[in-house]
């Protein structure tokens, strides 16, 4: 058997902005803002994944986004702020709630959907009548934002439907220079899957996406659970079945049938690619001649927020193993997995297509 080599020196950061954390310079995030005013993009971390950011009034800018992402002009993008203060600039009205939500969890891994204010571009809400809006928590990403001053539009910074870049690297290796001249370099996320969505613009918050932030954590502070998006929800394209797929196919196994799957799959002479919560990647070959097996593996304590963190990146060292399937060991059912298992299933090749 021979084991994938998973990269494993993500710090322990839990809870946001510790001491000790890698920040920019002044002459990087100088040359960061001197680009987002030039019209052009830059790539930056934030506590959830990396973004791709554009100056979020300038049109010619928002175009070489959507140009760059290869995503369809009519799926909104999210502005991020350093401060609750700008919120104003960009909603024109913000219902109690919100204002309780954005309280307790800004900055950090939430999304509000709130009426746009006039001057918003289409190009921003995807010609929406509502606007999405986040301040990240990322020291990386505050650097940035601050001495911009301005709203930054930012998808997540990987080309339409691949895998969301956690490191630098993952930026760098997804788009040229000439697209993409700067890329800030930061701790990597300590969420590790994109921001919780809560639309607000209905008679209920709704959830549109889920996040870092847990529905339970939202329940807490509304004193009210949210509703599941209805028909008259707004478009959120993020939660397209298909996204956030590797190139390799991916099937969601059982804890207790993983290990069948993965025997017959190599008996049949292909290779496995398996990320594990609980079981033992020895069970995997478990009887399979020595010859037959093919077996790479990436193991993760059953713990839901590290295993966040890692999810992307351990997706994307599974996906570059050449491996002819990557079976996912199916996570609990618990709300603290939700996030996980909505990206995982939408990570999953659809029966039909393997
Ligand atoms: O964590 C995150 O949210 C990351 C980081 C970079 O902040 N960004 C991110 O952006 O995930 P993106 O573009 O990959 O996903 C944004 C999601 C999409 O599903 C989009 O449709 C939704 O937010 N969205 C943005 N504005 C919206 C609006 N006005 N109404 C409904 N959905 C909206
Ligand atoms: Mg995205």
């Amino acid at each position: 058997m021979y084991t994938v080599a998973v990269v494993d020196n993500f710090p322990p950061v839990v809870g946001g902005n510790k001491g000790g954390q890698r920040v920019a310079t002044d002459a990087e995030i100088e040359a960061a803002v001197a680009m987002l005013r030039a019209g052009g993009l830059v790539g930056f971390p934030t506590e959830t994944v990396y973004g791709l950011g554009a100056d979020a009034t300038n049109p010619d800018a928002l175009r070489r986004l959507f140009a760059a992402k290869g995503r369809p002009a009519d799926h909104p993008v999210i502005v991020h702020m350093a401060d609750i203060v700008q919120l104003p600039e960009w909603a024109r009205e913000i219902p109690r709630a919100a204002l309780q939500l954005a309280d307790a969890f800004w900055p950090g891994p939430l999304t509000l959907i709130l009426p746009r204010a006039a001057h918003v571009s289409d190009l921003v809400t995807g010609g929406q009548d509502s606007v999405g809006v986040r301040v990240p928590r990322h020291p990386v990403a505050q650097q940035l934002l601050r001495a911009f001053g301005g709203g930054v539009a930012a998808p997540s910074a990987n080309r339409f439907g691949h895998i969301s870049p956690t490191r630098a690297a993952h930026v760098r290796a997804e788009f040229d220079t000439a697209t993409v001249p700067v890329v800030l370099d930061g701790d990597p996320p300590d969420i590790g899957v994109e921001s919780t969505i809560v639309d607000m613009t209905g008679d209920r918050p709704t959830l549109l996406r889920p996040g870092g932030i847990t529905p339970a954590q939202l329940a807490a502070i509304l004193g009210a659970s949210l509703a599941a998006p209805g028909a008259a929800s707004p478009r959120a394209p993020g939660t397209l079945r298909s996204h956030y797929a590797p190139a390799t196919p991916l099937e969601i196994v059982p804890s207790g049938e993983i290990a069948a799957r993965a025997i017959r799959l190599q008996r049949q002479g292909l290779s496995v690619a398996a990320l594990l919560h609980t079981v033992e990647p020895s069970a995997l070959t478990d009887g399979v001649p020595q010859a037959q097996q093919r077996l790479r593996w990436s193991g993760s304590p059953p713990d839901a927020a590290y295993y966040a963190r890692r999810l992307y990146e351990r997706l994307r060292v599974l996906d570059r193993s050449q491996s002819s399937r990557i079976l996912v060991e199916a996570v609990p059912t618990g709300d603290e997995w939700l996030a996980v298992r909505d990206r995982l299933r939408r990570a999953a090749t659809k029966p039909n297509e393997r």
